[in-house]
């Protein structure tokens, strides 16, 4: 079978109104701007309105990449939300979304694979086009964290954001679009990064909500040693699958968990920091959005021009990782 390249034909994203700032945070736990700032580079956040869940955010994040990409709703064949925090257990979000679009003869389905989600889509997506069983596929990282944020725990309230960011994949010419994807998952480590309620292991109860089980929790010393290890080796792995090395990298897109973790991979990596997208000063950690949304601000910012090779690479809770290399 002939395989067909694959790649990016449009981007959008989307992030709700709301600003949250480290002066906002000092008012409700035991931190200051200095130390946020200092641990993790961020400086704001933005947090869904009341009446806003994940499918409301992917909703204007799908509508930018389509109008991005120049098609419409009823052209796509499948559509793959990935997030962590669904509008309910079911139906998926992604069927919600789907609904909402009008993408009448699109398939869809949810991906749980936490900040690694959007690349574990992506990597989906193309194989679908890469055999000719589809045509369009429209990819969505969309997460509301806050809804799962424990707003008096120092160590975790500072960290997340919300947001959605959304890419449109189709059939490109011969040299274009993906060249490589690495994923892959360590659940051993899935007791460093969870949320225990809700599930079928703990079902909500007084008990649940009296035991701060709904809320995420996160062991930030083990993630991050993690985190600095998986982002540099995904990366090259990616890279040498690709036949390619790092320095024929033009942009670097990370996930956005940490100025840290991302300080670390470009050194790994040898690049300047010129040549690596970085908005979590704005936006801080929105899990499976954070690398669309880069992804669609660096479009939208011109950092990638045609033939460039761009680099996508996260780590999330499972533990997974994921990288993929482009030609743009
Ligand atoms: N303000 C002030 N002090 C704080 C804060 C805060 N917001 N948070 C923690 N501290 C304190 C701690 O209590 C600790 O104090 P102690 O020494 O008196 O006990 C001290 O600061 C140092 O804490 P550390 O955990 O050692 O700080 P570290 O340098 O490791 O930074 C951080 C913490 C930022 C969480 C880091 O470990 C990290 O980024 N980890 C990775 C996080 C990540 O990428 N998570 C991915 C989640 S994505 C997903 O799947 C949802």
């Amino acid at each position: 079978m002939t395989l067909r390249s694959v790649g990016i034909l449009g981007t959008g994203k989307y992030v709700p109104d709301r600003v949250l700032t480290n002066a906002d945070l000092e008012k409700m736990v035991d931190t200051n701007d200095e130390w946020i700032v200092s641990r993790t580079g961020m400086k704001e956040r933005r947090i869904a309105a009341p009446d806003q869940a994940t499918s409301d955010l992917a909703f204007h994040a799908a509508q930018a990449a389509l109008r991005s990409a120049g098609i419409t709703a009823e052209q796509l064949d499948l559509i793959i939300v990935a997030t962590i925090t669904p509008d309910m257990a079911f139906p998926s979000t992604a069927c919600i979304l789907q609904d909402r679009l009008g993408a009448k003869k699109a398939a869809a389905f949810d991906l749980s694979a936490a900040c690694s989600g959007f690349i574990y889509g992506l990597a989906t997506a193309n194989n679908f086009i890469a055999t000719g069983m589809y045509e369009y596929v429209l990819v969505i990282g969309a997460d509301c964290l806050s809804r799962i944020t424990d707003y008096t725990d120092r160590n975790t309230c500072v960290l997340f954001g919300d947001g959605a960011g959304a890419a449109v994949l189709g059939a490109v010419p011969e040299g274009r679009g993906f060249r490589s994807f690495e994923l892959g998952a360590d659940g051993s480590g899935g007791e460093l990064l969870n949320l225990k309620g809700g599930g079928s292991r703990m079902p909500a109860s007084i008990e649940s909500v009296e035991g701060r089980n709904h809320y995420i929790y996160m062991a930030g010393s083990e993630v991050f040693k993690f985190a600095v290890r998986i982002m540099g080796n995904a990366a090259e792995e990616a890279l040498k699958k690709a036949g390619m090395t790092k320095e024929d990298i033009n942009l670097l897109i990370p996930h956005q968990a940490n100025n840290r973790i991302i300080q670390a991979s470009l050194s790994r990596l040898n690049l300047p920091e010129e040549k690596c997208m970085i908005n979590l000063p704005k936006y801080a950690n929105t899990s499976a959005a954070s690398i669309p949304l880069a992804l669609a601000e660096a479009a939208e910012e011109g950092r990638m021009r045609e033939g460039d090779c761009v680099v996508l690479v996260g780590f999330g809770g499972g533990l997974t990782w994921g990288a993929s290399v482009i030609i743009w």
